[in-house]
């Protein structure tokens, strides 16, 4: 393709507020379809109904010269395939534009809706499906907001919920009705080069973020057409490979799956989420795509799911030459019919799976009621989202994108996922009048700060310009809330030295008292992010040995923006103050500020466990064997503020669990510090002896963000049942055996814990 994509931005002016419905009530997808949708489909032909099953890439829609919206292309795969279905940005597949500004998009998605609605043979319009991950993060001008595993850092759901809710308005101002969100990956591979895009490691942290957000998306998305179908993923155990890799094959025991893997799924299921998203691996040797047990008895059959069900990209041809499963495009597509209840295959660039599918029922090796029970689940969706009545786009919505309102959300979102992992006499916050000096790559780049599924497919890595000027540096944020800082980068992102940067350093350490060393990763997204050795980039850790010496008596303070927990050797060590970022997104700069100034106070806990060593790469506090040693960097949970917080009175209300009753866990906090905090309180259980299965060292069962001000002191308090407690015996059944004792504990990992 031969396409020079040039900038265009969102040149239209945003409102600073608006008002969009909210509903208290959030839908659901039905277990029947209507009946003028059982008609509708009742009365298709083959060719369409195997049509609907079928998604299709943008790039199909557009001439391959000019990357503009192509009318002979799109008829094309409207009339011989009756498709109906699309996805993805027109800029990740030779659009035009770099990244499209909504009415850009909406020009394009109403476009391709057109010839949809007026010439295919049944009229029936299209759904579009995006990845807005992290707000409508490939709308241009729309608010980016932090990655959802800074989202997870907040331990407070309701900023999942804001930026599912923002980023399904956005992403239907551009044209598009569907998002391929959440996801909800368990980060137990450290090196997994997705573990930015979830949230975190624990199960039940994920299960609650998750569902925040499928409710942000969704809403009342059966009448309120500013919502979306969420579409959760990767169903599952995707994030477990072996080495560490995108796409890696994954080991995982089935009622391992079920405990661990299985939850913040069924808490989708149990929000309304209406579609799910199946994954690229295979597990124990297994394809997903292809397997009856994982897409069927455990989707449909255990967790009652009854949305529709989309493979990953060009997943069903994988298993010929990735999988090596399948001989040719027939047997697998047969496999994957025969065996699973998939409803739609992101083709995406070939018309070979409706071909296919079609000789399968004439032959009579499917039956016909397999494709229309998948056809008429997907034309059911499109008639919740309104499509029927209004295919194109509500033009109202784009003067609401990018506003102030949305911004303030995100901004909220960051400042509260900050966290601070180590403060050696209280070098944070910045004093006033300290002297400061910023050094590392991460330091004046927004495209680190955001990382891949930001504009493009692969993030903007060092090209800060597609942000349009919108958004903060650290820098930039410093220099806003602190006053004049110097900037020296010093290194890369891969390392290397710039010129003259050592003197450079040398000269100016003198005359400062703080020194700020922002280290990072280049933006990367799927298989392209993936590592041979989670150690950082070895030049970013010698600058900090590089400062340390240079500057023997200035204070370091290491702000940490990954996407994925790099091993960090001994620099967190030898320096005063360690702050994770995450992925903030483009806003991310003045919250950093306003943390390391104290305007903000830090609340942000880490939602994974930080490794240490090489041996660390599956480290999570979950772990089994209670014996084993949990000793990584940081902690999950890890993170502290610039108050000081006191815990006692840990009480429960039943020393035996009954029933059908649940028990109040009560603990008593204060804030003994003399400016107001937010604090998270977790609550942990975990059996002491678990007859047949080795129990965890621990498991969150709940918590809670709550609001001290100085001085205040407040009664936590928590209801837990046996359901809460229930576990995935190894016949697979949930299970508590009476007379098991648990140990109850309060902030375990951190210095206050209580038991
Ligand atoms: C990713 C999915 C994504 C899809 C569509 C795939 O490669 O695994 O997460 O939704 O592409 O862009």
């Amino acid at each position: 393709m031969s396409v020079q994509q040039t900038p265009l931005f969102h040149a239209e002016k945003s409102v600073d507020s608006y008002e969009i419905p909210e509903f208290a009530e959030f839908a659901k997808p039905n277990a029947e379809v209507d009946a003028d949708i059982l008609e509708l489909v009742n009365s298709m032909s083959l060719k369409e109904k195997i049509g609907q099953m079928s998604q299709i890439e943008v790039g199909q829609f557009l001439n391959q010269e000019t990357g503009e919206f192509d009318e002979a292309r799109t008829e094309y795969w409207i009339k011989e395939y009756a498709v109906g279905s699309i996805l993805d940005a027109p800029n990740n597949h030779g659009g035009k534009y770099m990244c499209y500004p909504p009415r850009v998009f909406a020009d394009f998605a109403d476009a391709v809706q057109k010839v949809a609605v007026e010439k295919g043979s049944r009229k029936v319009p299209l759904i579009y499906g995006l990845d807005s991950l992290h707000g409508a993060n490939y709308v241009n001008g729309s608010i980016i907001f932090p990655q959802p595993v800074a989202t997870a850092a907040t331990f407070d759901p309701k900023f999942a919920y804001d930026a599912g809710r923002v980023a399904a308005k956005d992403t239907r101002a551009a044209g598009c009705q569907w998002i391929f969100a959440p996801c909800m990956d368990l980060n137990t591979s450290k090196m997994f080069p997705r573990a930015y895009e979830n949230f975190g490691e624990d199960p039940y942290l994920s299960a609650t973020m998750s569902a925040a957000s499928v409710n942000g998306l969704q809403g009342d998305y059966k009448n309120d057409r500013t919502r979306v179908a969420a579409c959760m993923k990767h169903f599952i155990g995707y994030s477990h490979p072996q080495n560490g890799w995108d796409k890696g094959t994954c080991w995982i025991p089935d009622h391992h799956l079920l405990e661990y893997f299985v939850p913040p799924f069924q808490a989708c299921v149990d929000a309304g989420c209406a579609s799910a998203m199946e994954s690229y691996n295979d597990i124990n040797g297994e394809p997903v795509v292809t397997s009856e047990f994982y897409l069927k008895t455990v989707l449909r059959d255990i967790m009652g799911f009854k949305g529709v069900l989309l493979t990953d990209w060009a997943e069903i041809d994988h298993t010929i030459e990735f999988h090596h499963t399948s001989t040719d495009k027939l047997d697998a597509t047969t496999q994957a019919m025969q065996n699973t209840s998939i409803d739609m295959s992101m083709i995406p660039i070939h018309g070979d799976f409706c071909d296919h599918v079609h000789e399968l029922v004439v032959n009579g090796e499917l039956p016909e009621s397999r494709v229309t029970e998948s056809a008429a689940r997907i034309l059911q969706l499109k008639k919740d989202l309104g499509l029927f009545e209004q295919p194109y786009v509500d033009r109202s919505l784009i003067e609401t994108v990018g506003s102030k309102q949305d911004l303030e959300l995100a901004l909220n979102a960051i400042r509260e996922s900050i966290t601070l992992l180590k403060n050696s006499e209280g070098v944070l916050p910045l004093k006033a009048d300290d002297r400061v000096l910023v050094a590392g790559p991460a330091g004046d780049s927004l495209g680190y700060l955001s990382g891949g599924w930001t504009l493009k497919w692969q993030g903007a890595h060092a090209r800060d310009y597609l942000f349009n000027n919108e958004g903060n540096t650290i820098v930039e944020g410093l220099k806003q809330i602190h006053g004049d800082v110097k900037f020296i980068r010093g290194v890369d992102i891969e390392g290397s030295w710039d010129e003259l940067a050592k003197e450079q350093i040398t000269e100016e350490a003198q005359s400062v008292d703080k020194i700020i060393i922002c280290l990072g990763e280049d933006s990367y997204a799927e298989n392209l992010g993936n590592l041979t050795d989670l150690t950082l980039a070895k030049g970013q850790l010698e600058l900090v040995h590089f400062i340390k010496q240079a500057a023997p008596n200035a204070k370091i303070i290491l702000i940490l923006v990954e996407g994925r927990s790099r091993l960090l050797e001994d620099v967190t060590e030898i320096s005063d103050a360690v702050v994770d970022a995450y992925l903030p997104g483009p806003w991310g700069g003045v919250p950093i500020a306003e943390v390391l100034t104290g305007k903000v106070n830090p609340s942000g806990r880490l939602p994974f466990s930080y490794p240490k060593h090489h041996s660390d790469t599956f480290i999570t506090y979950y772990q089994k064997n209670p014996q084993q040693e949990y000793e990584p960097l940081f902690p999950f949970g890890a993170g502290i503020g610039y108050s000081s917080i006191v815990y006692s009175d840990l009480t429960i209300s039943e020393s035996v669990l009954p029933l059908d009753t649940p028990v109040t866990i009560t603990v008593k906090v204060k804030n003994t510090g003399n400016i107001d905090a937010k604090e998270v309180v977790f609550l942990y259980a975990s059996p002491i002896v678990r007859p047949g299965l080795v129990p965890e060292r621990n498991r969150l069962r709940s918590y809670k963000k709550v609001e001290l001000k100085a001085g205040e002191e407040t009664i936590v308090s928590f209801e837990l049942s046996v359901k809460d407690l229930l576990y995935v015996g190894r016949n697979l059944k949930k299970t508590v055996p009476a007379g098991l004792t648990y140990k109850f504990l309060i902030n375990a990992n951190r210095p206050e814990a209580l038991e």
